[in-house]
């Protein structure tokens, strides 16, 4: 899935991923779970490839710093607009920065439009989590192989991961979403990552248009990585 595919589904308005409501593993993890409201000004979520996701407006309604990275212009003004967030644009070499400042009721959100790949470690300055729904399943195999090792460059010892995958028969369904499975997880990760498997349900009786592809079983499942 390059680039060009994404950049063409914004263009065409096909965004069947994107979510009107909060994502209840982000709500549980970081609202009821996380830490208290006056500790968050002092973390900062990153969201890769984080479209123009809610998730972000609450994670900076609730007190914490947000750094996305989204490839499309129209998913980034349209993020920014819906939610009546001023926001300021700094031009740079490999990304245009779209920044809405901390005031009243929000943290600092600042989306970098460009390139996941592009990205370097000094590009995540303060980042102390990260959040990922539908980024990874949203890549082939064989580029996960490169998200993650630009995952392994762009984090320190200690930082954490709240990851949602989405798990099914790969042969029943041509992603995007992809299936990204326990083991691959297992496999890819292990050596430099701590796993923890938080959560997991079966949600195929809730997602019929998976069922209308072709889909016999889906496991949405969370995890926590700790970047050893
Ligand atoms: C399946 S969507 C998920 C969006 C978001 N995480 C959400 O939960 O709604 C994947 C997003 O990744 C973006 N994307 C894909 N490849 C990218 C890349 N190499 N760099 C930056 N963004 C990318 C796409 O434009 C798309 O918005």
């Amino acid at each position: 899935m390059q680039r060009d595919f994404w950049l063409e589904r914004w263009q065409n308005g096909e965004t069947g991923f994107h979510q009107e409501q909060l994502n209840p593993y982000l709500g549980y993890f970081y609202g009821e779970k996380g830490v208290p409201l006056e500790k968050r000004k002092t973390l900062k979520v990153f969201v890769p490839l984080c479209g123009k996701s809610v998730d972000m407006l609450w994670l900076a309604q609730n007190g914490y710093q947000v750094l996305g990275i989204e490839c499309s212009e129209i998913a980034v003004k349209d993020f920014f607009e819906t939610h009546d967030l001023e926001f300021r644009i700094v031009e740079g070499k490999r990304f245009k920065r779209y920044i809405s400042d901390a005031r009243e009721g929000h943290a600092r959100v600042e989306i970098l439009q460009g390139d996941f790949f592009d990205l370097v470690l000094r590009d995540l300055e303060a980042v102390t989590d990260i959040y990922d729904r539908a980024s990874m399943i949203a890549l082939p195999e064989i580029m996960r192989l490169d998200y993650f090792k630009k995952m392994v460059e762009l984090q320190d010892e200690g930082m954490r991961t709240l990851l949602v995958t989405l798990t099914y028969p790969q042969e029943e369904m041509s992603g995007p979403p992809f299936s990204v499975s326990e083991n691959e997880l297992n496999d890819l990760y292990s050596e430099k990552f701590k796993i923890d498997k938080l959560l997991g349900k079966d949600i195929l009786a809730d997602e019929p248009r998976f069922q209308q592809r072709g889909l016999t079983a889906l496991y949405e499942i969370a995890f926590k990585l700790t970047r050893k």
